[in-house]
Order: structure tokens, then C-alpha cells, then sequence
């Protein structure tokens, strides 16, 4: 049943900036320097593999509470809805191979596997782009004038709970990165008060450090 008033759906393209960025920033740093010192290996390896949870946590929020609620109430555009969320699984399979690759790299840091992991890092960064653009075209406008504000407000709640507490304000502050001010004030209204109150200290700090190591030399 569509809802009278558009909801505000604007998060979602900002959410995937991230993902429209991250992939490819970590196949640069690897390919910058393929065999470097273990707790570089160790930091950037897991770096890659919070990117690689964080869009399969994403995906999983839409699989569960999005296109589900979109092919039951827009039964019409269904066929259109499902091939999106179709493309789901062509970057899981993209993630997989990633996250092997980075296994692997983790475990015998070289030119060769840095290679490897680097052009598994940009395949995956080459089928995330057009599934951002066709669900930022496609569903995002549907989901407007067809979900509650509470049911999209789930979405993003839903990836909030899914990562590790320990690893939130990290992620946040990752979230925070690409945006201008406008965009990042918009998210900011999303924390609780308290955590709003002590930003600089909770998040604004530990990502600064975070990103600072992240991109050391580059
Ligand atoms: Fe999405
Ligand atoms: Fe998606």
C-alpha cells in the first residue's frame, strides 16, 4: 500500500559512498606495498575484512527487511525488484573471493598474493558500482512510496546491530569519511545524544588515528 508522502530514504546513497570508495582505496594501499611488515599485513587485512562484513551485513538488511516488503506491496514492479536484488549474489560471490584472497595474503604476505588480493578487491569494486547505481535509481525511489519511515528506519538499525560493538565507532567514523558537512550532519542526527554529545572523543578521535594509519605514506 503506497504512503502518501515520499519517506526520507536519503542514507541509503550515503551509506554506499562508503562502499563506492573503500574497495578500491584498500586495492591501492596493498598494490603500494604488497609484502610489507606483519602488523601492516595484520591492520590492513582486517581492515579488508571489516569492509568485506560491513556490505555483507548491508545486503543482508535489504535481503530481510527491503526487497521482501517491496515485491509484496509493488507486485508490478516485481520483476524489476528481484533482478536488483538479484545482483546480491554476484557480489557475494565477489565477497567470498575477496576475503579468500585476503586470507591468503594475511597468511603469506607477497608480490604475487598482493596481486591477487588486489585484483579480487577491484573485481568486487567493479560489480558494487552499478548495483549502488541501480538500487540508488531503482528501489530507493520505490521504497520511497511504498515503506513506513519506521520499516527504512529498520534498515539502518539493523546494520548498527550486526557489527561488534568495539568496532561501531570505527565504523561511523568510516561512514563519516566521504561526506560533505550537510551529509554528515544529516547522519549525526542518527546517534543517540549522549554519543552525539561526546563525538570528537568517542568517534571523531579513534577514526582520525584509524585513518591516519590507514593511510600512512600514501
Ligand atoms: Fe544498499
Ligand atoms: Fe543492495
Amino acid at each position: 500500500m503506497p504512503t502518501s508522502e515520499p519517506i526520507d530514504v536519503r542514507d541509503m546513497a550515503i551509506v554506499h559512498r562508503t562502499f563506492r570508495n573503500g574497495f578500491s582505496e584498500a586495492a591501492r594501499l596493498v598494490r603500494a606495498a604488497p609484502a610489507p611488515p606483519t602488523a601492516r599485513v595484520t591492520f590492513l587485512a582486517d581492515h579488508i575484512d571489516f569492509g568485506i562484513a560491513a556490505l555483507h551485513i548491508h545486503h543482508e538488511g535489504e535481503d530481510e527487511l527491503l526487497y521482501p516488503k517491496l515485491v509484496e506491496r509493488a507486485p508490478e514492479q516485481a520483476p524489476m525488484t528481484e533482478q536488483v536484488e538479484q545482483e546480491h549474489q554476484l557480489i557475494q560471490e565477489a565477497l567470498d573471493a575477496a576475503s579468500a584472497a585476503c586470507a591468503a595474503w594475511r597468511q603469506r604476505p607477497s608480490a604475487e598474493t598482493g596481486e591477487a588480493l588486489t585484483a579480487a578487491l577491484e573485481h568486487l569494486n567493479a560489480v558494487v558500482q552499478p548495483h549502488l547505481d541501480d538500487e540508488e535509481q531503482k528501489i530507493v525511489p520505490l521504497a520511497a512510496v511504498t515503506l513506513t519511515q519506521q520499516e527504512w528506519d529498520a534498515l539502518g538499525k539493523h546494520g548498527v546491530t550486526r557489527f561488534p560493538r568495539n568496532k561501531r565507532a570505527i565504523a561511523f567514523g568510516m561512514l563519516l569519511d566521504p561526506l560533505d558537512e550537510a551529509d554528515r550532519a544529516y547522519m549525526m542526527r542518527t546517534l543517540p545524544s549522549p554519543v552525539r554529545l561526546l563525538y570528537p572523543l568517542l568517534i571523531g578521535r579513534p577514526w582520525k588515528r584509524y585513518a591516519s594509519k590507514l593511510r600512512a605514506g600514501t
